[in-house]
């Protein structure tokens, strides 16, 4: 392993904390100059790290670079081998995902970007992905499932990122269905999840969970079409390797024993449209009705004209968004 690598990884695990450089010479088999040299190198790669005297050096609780080793050290036990792959920049940490999961990538696996020059939403939606201030990770899995319960994979990603949002940033959040993660009205995630089948024999081989958090975007930096629904965890500093860790430890963990559906009920306690008014699209129609519940397999049922309908994906509006 790198010197540069191996000395994260001990910052990483003693954050906030100093570590003394003779200690890590004699760890890691340099001299302390060789230590001295690298945590330069690490914070001209913009790591906080400080030299506090006779004492050591300290990775700073406000320092957000986005790192495998800052994630690893912070999952849970049974997680820390998969494997995780940060980039600074990439087209989509989903589709790299899928290509890497056709090519046989092991599952579970973390891809995630700095930033995104192409991230992908739903309904063929661009997402907003500047570098430096969100998190945007692809979760690459292999849940036993048919195809046709990938509904609940997703129920179960927005569950793990409401649970995260909310220990990271001391918020409340909400959820607009199917999965647009809601604080104080405003859109901070949103989850792409998409299937990697064998087109010949019609199976599903994996799911790739894509997730995207603006964790300090200020607002004036969301694009004038977005500027009046999205927002961003500010003023909560959240850091991003903290959040990933947090909403990764909770997917792999519901995905371990999906079929049980523990997600279920912390995803129903969230939803923001129970009892409420929605516009939902019907043979391409807008129609306008009232969600009763949600069904054990993900259906939101609407009560309309028509009597109820079971909406197993697409999209809704809520009061305010109707057009
Ligand atoms: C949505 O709100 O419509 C879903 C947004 C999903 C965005 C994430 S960011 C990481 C991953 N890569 C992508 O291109 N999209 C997802």
């Amino acid at each position: 392993m790198a010197l540069k690598t191996a000395l994260l990884q001990i910052l990483e695990e003693h954050r906030d904390a100093p570590v003394s450089g003779q200690a890590l010479a004699d760890r890691l088999h340099v001299s302390r100059a060789a230590v001295w040299k690298a945590m330069k190198a690490l914070q001209a790669e913009g790591h906080r790290i400080t030299a506090v005297t006779n004492r050591g050096y300290q990775l700073e609780r406000d320092s957000d670079v986005l790192t495998p080793q800052g994630i690893r050290c912070r999952l849970r036990p049974a997680y820390r081998d998969c494997a995780i792959r940060v980039d600074a920049r990439v087209p989509s940490t989903n589709t790299q995902a899928k290509k890497l999961a056709a090519d046989g990538e092991a599952a579970p696996s973390l891809l995630l970007a700095d930033g995104q020059t192409a991230g992908r939403g739903r309904m063929g939606r661009a997402f907003f992905s500047p570098p430096g201030t969100g998190l945007y990770m692809s979760v690459l899995l292999r849940p036993a499932v048919q195809a046709e319960e990938l509904p609940l994979v997703t129920l179960a990603a927005a569950a793990a990122v409401c649970e995260a949002v909310e220990e990271a940033a001391g918020v409340s959040t909400r959820v607009k269905w199917v999965n647009d993660i809601l604080v104080d009205g405003r859109k901070v995630a949103g989850i792409l999840t998409e299937a990697v089948g064998d087109l010949e024999s019609g199976t599903m081989e994996s799911v790739v969970v894509g997730i995207g958090v603006n964790v300090k975007t200020p607002a004036d930096a969301f694009p004038e079409e977005l500027r009046e629904r999205a927002g961003s965890l500010l003023p909560a500093q959240v850091s991003r390797c903290d959040l990933a860790a947090g909403i990764a430890n909770r997917l792999l963990t519901y995905a371990d024993s999906l079929p049980e559906r523990r997600y279920l009920e912390p995803y129903r306690e969230r939803l923001a449209v129970l009892g409420k008014p929605v516009q939902y699209k019907q043979r391409e129609r807008w129609m306008t009705g009232r969600a009763v519940d949600l069904r054990e397999d993900g259906c939101l049922m609407v009560e309309g004209i028509g009597g109820v309908a079971a909406l197993r994906g697409g999209e809704i509006r809520m009061e305010g968004e109707w057009q």
